[in-house]
């Protein structure tokens, strides 16, 4: 197997920043899939050290600390906390959770930075960056707004516009304001590192395009179109007092950027765990026998694939990642997961309301893992895949040949030829089989895939025992009852031996009842009872979930979401201020005139585009206008608006839009027609 040229295994997950809770969208993405990978790896008795920890620089906690009147510190520390405790609880068997606020963690940073700097791999510049005197602080383009030049939108970032999705930089914004003051930004000049991507271009194309088809497809093709798209050399230090200083001297106020330092905590995290069980860090990430996995979300995949990469190239010493196997996003109830608009399910809220379900949520992530295309969570389906998988298909094999062993033979596994194993060669060769599938899931990163087979094999168990029918041949035949349920044993220990990386409170409740040792159990070496082995008194392994619990749950996020939509709070600093005067004329120059929308239709492949035919009262015309995500087609037939029908006329997607209908917007963004009154024919001007 390919697998085996390599001799150890480094394997990652994200450093979550430690600015909030960490909800279970992240779990499915990132966490639950390294720890099954790890977990798998040493069960196969390969070298493991697993390693994440807490991020915790950036501007983003930096402001946040300024916005809420606190610092830095007391922010990571609380999270840090909050994240590793639920972590914990949830069974991510990391070797180590280290945090990038510790020493070892600065100076390893420092140190990466230095050799680059020393060989001369950064390109330093000098550039004018805006900077909000108020707040005495540069600022990075996402604490910028302004109005957007391409729609208008007057809470455009700095480097985006959510309205039209224009990607843009903060000299583009039209009257730019600070996110931390409000006040008008003013230009800086400072300096600054810059990791010269383009430099790396070539050899990413080769490295990856060329040397790692095997990756996703999610992964390998947004690599693609980023090296395609041409790569620019990026900024690895910011003006700012929270995070890791600039080693070099006269750089006061600078620290790495938190996306150079970050991924170095992967290093540390290693450094300090090696540290800590008399291990060499080194061969973890030096030796090309070691295999390096990075597991993320899809929002990461630049950062792992191409800009850590090239920093680790450029440093020369390091292995690079063998695959980077990211996942899509998990929706919620049809609708995005988002801490900040409530609709999320937090980890420390699900251990707080569930706590005894930890392996009913493993297994309801890995089994809708977003692994190739974004996925779905519904608390329906948890339930139902609770009550119809585990609870109807495991827990009942478990628990049937349990009882029966308990009932026809006192629980004791006793045989006149030795040691108990799988005597059914049917059996035998079925599980052989899945064993194999079950190992090639696991080696390509296909969980969900994996964790199907390991139910096959549970379902695999409960045909053999219908078919064996143990309850009635106990009378007639008894030594084939006997054979029947030690083969389920067998069988049973097989499973919760592949079930332990998804389930491993499941298998060990498992092993439990085998009264067998669950440290012992690896791939190769499989469950075998000696004669007279005593078999531990059954327990329910999972319990069904009720409607009551899954409606509350239900209920519990829709009222989270309403507690956070507070409007009233929020739409006066989101007022948009005063424009310049003018003068009457420009006013008068304007034709503005009510008309009726005749037709309406959705513009082909945009999201935001309708086409609408508008009688003007002088002609009948076509508009295209930036509502669709607000409007249905079908419910603005009829409807008078206000249209301004001397604007020069426009191609937009290839269709000629003559004129603009007017639009009031509010501070949350809500749209509504600027109508007239009773009375007014089409063609009224507006004046
Ligand atoms: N904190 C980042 C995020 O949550 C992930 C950092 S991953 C690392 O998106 F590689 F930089 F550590
Ligand atoms: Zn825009």
């Amino acid at each position: 197997m390919e697998a085996q040229k390599y001799k150890r295994y480094t394997i990652t997950a994200a450093l979550p920043y430690a600015n909030g809770p960490k909800h279970i969208g992240h779990l499915a993405g990132a966490y639950i899939p390294a720890d099954l990978y790890a977990r798998y790896l040493r069960l196969k008795r390969r070298e493991v050290v697993f390693a994440c920890g807490s991020d915790e620089h950036g501007t983003a906690i930096a402001n946040q600390a300024m916005k809420e009147g606190t610092t830095p510190r007391a922010i990571i520390d609380k999270y840090h906390e909050l994240i590793k405790y639920c972590f914990d609880k949830l069974n991510i068997s990391f070797d180590i959770y280290h945090r990038t606020s510790e020493p070892i963690h600065h100076q390893t940073a420092q140190d990466f930075f230095t050799v680059l700097n020393d060989k001369g791999d950064f390109e330093v510049k000098e550039s004018e960056q805006y900077y909000d005197e108020q707040a005495g602080a540069f600022l990075a383009d996402r604490y910028i707004v302004g109005t957007c030049p391409v729609c208008g939108n007057d809470n455009a970032y700095g480097d985006q516009c959510e309205k039209c999705g224009s990607s843009l930089s903060p000299d583009e914004l039209i009257d730019p304001r600070s996110t931390l003051s409000g006040n008008k930004p003013v230009k800086r000049p400072t300096k600054h590192w810059y990791l010269p991507l383009d430099k790396y271009e070539g050899w990413l194309r080769e490295w990856i395009l060329e040397g790692h088809t095997e990756w996703k497809t999610n992964v390998y093709g947004q690599c693609k179109s980023w090296i395609d798209g041409g790569l620019h050399p990026r900024a690895v230090t910011r003006d700012l007092d929270w995070g890791i200083k600039v080693p070099v001297e006269g750089a006061d106020g600078k620290v790495l950027y938190v996306w150079f330092d970050a991924p170095i905590g992967y290093i540390s995290a290693t450094k300090q765990w090696a540290l800590d069980n008399g291990k060499d860090w080194k061969t973890y990430w030096q030796d090309p026998e070691t295999k390096l996995v990075h597991f993320i979300g899809k929002d990461n995949i630049v950062f792992h694939c191409i800009v850590f990469p090239a920093m680790l190239k450029a440093h020369g010493e390091f292995i690079l990642p063998d695959n980077v196997p990211a996942n899509e996003f998990m929706n919620l109830e049809g609708d995005k997961m988002s801490t900040s608009r409530g609709w999320s399910i937090e980890m420390h809220e699900y251990l707080e309301d569930l706590p005894n379900k930890i392996d009913e949520l493993r297994y309801y992530l890995t089994a809708i893992a977003p692994e190739t295309a974004d996925s779905e969570f519904t608390w329906k389906d948890y339930q139902a895949r609770v009550n119809n998988e585990l609870v109807a298909i495991l827990g009942n094999l478990v628990n049937r040949v349990m009882i029966l062993m308990h009932k026809f033979f006192d629980g004791k596994v006793e045989s006149t030829t030795g040691a108990i194993t799988l005597e059914n060669e049917a059996l035998n060769t079925e599980l052989g089989k899945l064993y194999n599938d079950l190992e090639q899931s696991f080696e390509s990163y296909k969980f969900r895939q994996a964790q199907q087979i390991m139910m096959d094999m549970a379902r695999l168990g409960n045909r053999y025992l219908t078919e064996q029918e143990p309850w009635k041949t106990i009378k007639t035949d008894p030594e084939a009852a006997r054979t029947a349920l030690h083969n389920c044993l067998v069988l049973i220990g097989h499973i919760a031996t592949c079930a332990q990386p998804f389930m491993p409170g499941t298998a060990q409740k498992i092993f439990n009842m085998l009264n067998w040792p669950a440290d012992a159990v690896h791939f190769d070496e499989p469950i075998s009872f000696a004669n007279g082995h005593q078999l531990n008194a059954a327990s329910l392994l999972f319990e069904k979930l009720e409607d009551e619990v899954i409606e509350k749950q239900v209920q519990k996020l829709i009222a989270k979401k309403a507690s956070i939509e507070k409007p009233a709070e929020v739409s006066a600093p989101a007022l948009v201020p005063a424009k310049e005067n003018i003068v009457y004329d420009q006013f008068a120059a304007m034709d503005i005139r009510t008309g009726t929308i005749l037709t309406a239709e959705k513009v082909a492949k945009t999201k935001k585009l309708l086409k609408l035919t508008i009688d003007t009262g002088l002609d009948q015309r076509t508009v295209v206008s930036g509502i669709a995500e607000y409007f249905e087609p079908e419910a603005i037939i009829g409807k008078q608006v206000s249209i301004l029908v001397n604007l020069e006329p426009r191609e937009i997607k290839g269709i000629l839009s003559q004129g603009m209908i007017l639009m009031a917007e509010n501070a949350e963004g809500v749209l509504s027609f600027v109508s007239p009154g009773e009375g007014m024919h089409n063609g009224s001007v507006v004046r």
